[in-house]
Parts: structure tokens; C-alpha cells; sequence
């Protein structure tokens, strides 16, 4: 205990961050578990929601709820354009170049999956290849797996370093074949925290002709992104680790590709004229929705952009860099304790492993001491593979955390490792 005593010290947030106020934002916080005070440390899982978005999402349901796009009646009218008014917030938080280059899905997977069927399977053959990394999380691995068995491609896998950073040469060797259809890439591990370098990773695909897709499930909540100097052809994102609710997700597309793929799923909205004979679709980004969609969820997520824009990406970032900093020292100083990942350009998170603890007994004591950490292998089971663990545990953070959450994960740690000397 006595390094966690020494390094201690009162919550400070960085500068310009009010975090009594942003926390106060956030009912769920406030609350016990297990007699102690709640330190919610599993935000890479899914972050949780200001009472912004749960009352946006109350005031839909109690007050304008209905179909959108459909009725000439005032409740639709209202949500219809409290719907469409969501797909501009998120225009501009990506900075597209239009509305129809936003599409709603229910999640970052369905996005992926998506550009997998729609893309992949009009522009993918037999002998082409799918470049992706060796840091994905399975929903960017087993879209392009499936869409391999059906088509005959193959998956090329970019391997990366001890301290978790891609080897650029391999990526350069392996988009040098001739045979590249699409590179698919994460911004940010979830099960390292490295931030790879996908505006230049874009540069050397393009220079090839080649287009990328980036996941960015992780990458939203703590980086500004703009899909225009990054240049990717598709960008896909959750909401619920945006401070939105679930069930929604978005996938940015570059308009012309959009309109040069074939429908993903067939139905209602997503169509001009259907007969027996023949369906026209409809425009942009209706062709890519069809059904009734998560209207009160989008409509939380455009309320979660609204909260987080006010608060501003920037210092966001800079908070959660000085928490990461904070606790990889005193994470550091347990004896026995391997931080995973450890790449130069890192954030939001901390995955570890603990010499004779499993992962899952850390995550279980600390639950105990009311701290909720993720114990896994975070769906990313071939990054687990390249280190040879089972699993590891993962602190993972948010705008809301403070520097005595982290005092109260590592005094936690310290008790594990008492528990198991
Ligand atoms: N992919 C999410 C995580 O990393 C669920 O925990």
C-alpha cells in the first residue's frame, strides 16, 4: 500500500474539465455496490449515459413518439425530424460532407457487416484479399472471414510489435500484391489502447488504389475524428460507448461508393417502388435502412453529441491522458503486474495481467471493493494468442473518471495481491 499512499493525492481534473458537474450529469454514478462507493472502470465495454440523453430519449417516448417517414400526422412529422436532426449532429461530429453519407445501424458489428455483405460481396473475388490487423476485435475479423468463405478471398493479417504498434513495413509488403480489394483497420485497440496511425495507413492504401474502412467503436469518445482528413471510404461507430444509448450504431461511407453498392437487408423505407417485378431503391441513406429503426436511440445519440460537444473532444482527451499517465505509474509499482500494451501513441485504457491471479478473480475481488473492470479476452481473442494469456484484466476510462477512482483501483489491486501471497 505504501506506493499507492505515496503517489496519492486529491482528485485533480485537468484544467477547464468541471468534474463534480460532468459527474453529477450521470445519475448511475452516485450509487454503492457492494457497500462501497460505485467506480465504474468499464467504459471501453460501454460508457454510461448523462441524464441529457435519458431524459431525450423519456421526452421522445412521453411526448412525439412515432413511425418516422411515414405519417402526415404531427407526432410523425416531429419524430421524423428529430430523427433526421440526430443524422446531422452526427455529420458534423465527423465533419462528412453530407447527410446521405451517414447511415444508422444497431452497432460498429452491423456497420462492419454491412460494408462486408454490400461492398464485399459486389466488389470482392476469388483470389482477391482483405487486408486487416492483428489488434481487431472479432467484429472486424469474422465479417471479412465470412465474406472470404464466400467468395474465395483471403484475409492478410498485419502483425504488430511486443509493445502493440503495427509493423507499417509488413502493412506496405502486404498491400503491395496486386490483389488488395479493401484494408479494414481499428483506430484504437480496445485490448491495448494503441491508437494506430490510420491517416498515414490510409495515404499508403490509397497510393494503391486501394479504400479502407476504419473501426472507430473506441475511438470516438476520446479523439476528434473528421472523416475528410482522414480520407477513409468508410468510418463505423457505437453509440453506447459514446455516452448514447445501445442498439444504435453509424457507419460513414463516401457518398459515391454508397450509391455504387447494392442494398444491405430488403424492406420497408428503403424503397421507391416496389412491384412483383421489379424494385426501385431509394436515395441515400434510406437505401441502407430499411425497417423501422432505433428512433428514440438515435435520437439519444444525437442528445449524447450534443452533451459531449459542449464538454469538447480536446479536453476530454487531455483528461483521460493524464488519468492514463497517473495509473500506468501506479499500476507500475505492483509487483507482478504486466501492463498489455504499451505503444507510444496510446489511450483510454489500461489492460493487465497479474502474476498468479486470472484475470477473472481480479475482476471479482474488485467488484467486491465496488470497482467494475473488464476481465476477458475482450473479443479480441488473436491479440490474447500474440502475448499468450487467457485473458487479461482492463481498466478502461472515461470524461467522468477521477484520479481517487484510479487511488481505488490500485488499493484494490494491492488487496488482490495481498489475497494471493
Ligand atoms: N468490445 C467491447 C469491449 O472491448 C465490448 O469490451
Amino acid at each position: 500500500m505504501s506506493a499507492l499512499h505515496a503517489l496519492s493525492t486529491a482528485p485533480v481534473a485537468h484544467a477547464g474539465l468541471d468534474l463534480a458537474r460532468i459527474r453529477a450529469d450521470f445519475p448511475i454514478l452516485r450509487q454503492r455496490v457492494h457497500g462501497k462507493p460505485l467506480v465504474y472502470l468499464d467504459n471501453a465495454a460501454s460508457a454510461q449515459r448523462p441524464k441529457a440523453v435519458i431524459d431525450a430519449i423519456s421526452e421522445c417516448y412521453s411526448t412525439y413518439y412515432a413511425n418516422i417517414h411515414r405519417g402526415v400526422h404531427l407526432l410523425s412529422e416531429r419524430s421524423t425530424a428529430a430523427y433526421e436532426g440526430a443524422r446531422e449532429k452526427v455529420r458534423a461530429f465527423l465533419n462528412a460532407a453530407s447527410v446521405q453519407e451517414i447511415i444508422f445501424t444497431r452497432s460498429t458489428t452491423e456497420s462492419i457487416n454491412l460494408v462486408a455483405s454490400s461492398f464485399g460481396g459486389s466488389m470482392v473475388k476469388a483470389g482477391d484479399e482483405i487486408v486487416i490487423t492483428g489488434m481487431e476485435h472479432h467484429s472486424n475479423i469474422v465479417p471479412w472471414q465470412l465474406l472470404c468463405e464466400r467468395t474465395g478471398a483471403t484475409l492478410k493479417v498485419v502483425p504488430f510489435t511486443d509493445a502493440g504498434e503495427l509493423i507499417l513495413e509488413e502493412y506496405e509488403r502486404l498491400l503491395d500484391s496486386g490483389r488488395v480489394k479493401l484494408v479494414a483497420v481499428v483506430h484504437l485497440s480496445n485490448a491495448l489502447g494503441t491508437i494506430n496511425p490510420v491517416k498515414f495507413m490510409i495515404e499508403l492504401a490509397h497510393a494503391r488504389g486501394i479504400p479502407v474502412l476504419v473501426d472507430g467503436a473506441q475511438s470516438v469518445p476520446h479523439l476528434a475524428v473528421d472523416v475528410r482528413v482522414l480520407d477513409c471510404e468508410f468510418y463505423a461507430f457505437s453509440s453506447h460507448k459514446l455516452y448514447g444509448p445501445s442498439g444504435v450504431g453509424v457507419l460513414y461511407g463516401k457518398q459515391a461508393l454508397l450509391e455504387a453498392m447494392p442494398p444491405y437487408q430488403g424492406g420497408g423505407d428503403m424503397i421507391r417502388l416496389v412491384t412483383f417485378e421489379k424494385t426501385e431503391y431509394a436515395d441515400l441513406p434510406n437505401k441502407f435502412e430499411a425497417g423501422t429503426p432505433n428512433i428514440a436511440g438515435v435520437i439519444g445519440l444525437g442528445a449524447a453529441l450534443d452533451w459531449l460537444n459542449a464538454i469538447g473532444l480536446d479536453a476530454v482527451a487531455a483528461h483521460e491522458h493524464e488519468l492514463l499517465d497517473y495509473a500506468t505509474a501506479l499500476l507500475q509499482q505492483i509487483p507482478g503486474l504486466s501492463i498489455m500494451g504499451t505503444a507510444r501513441d496510446k489511450a483510454a485504457l489500461a489492460a493487465f495481467t497479474l502474476q498468479g491471479v486470472h484475470p477473472h478473480d481480479i475482476g471479482t475481488i474488485l467488484d467486491r471493493e465496488g470497482v467494475a473492470i473488464r476481465a476477458g479476452h475482450h473479443c479480441a481473442q488473436p491479440v490474447m494468442q500474440r502475448y499468450g494469456v487467457p485473458a487479461t484484466a482492463r481498466a478502461s476510462f472515461a470524461v467522468y473518471n477521477t484520479r481517487d477512482e484510479v487511488d481505488a483501483l490500485v488499493k484494490a489491486l494491492w488487496k488482490v495481491k495481498e489475497l494471493f501471497e
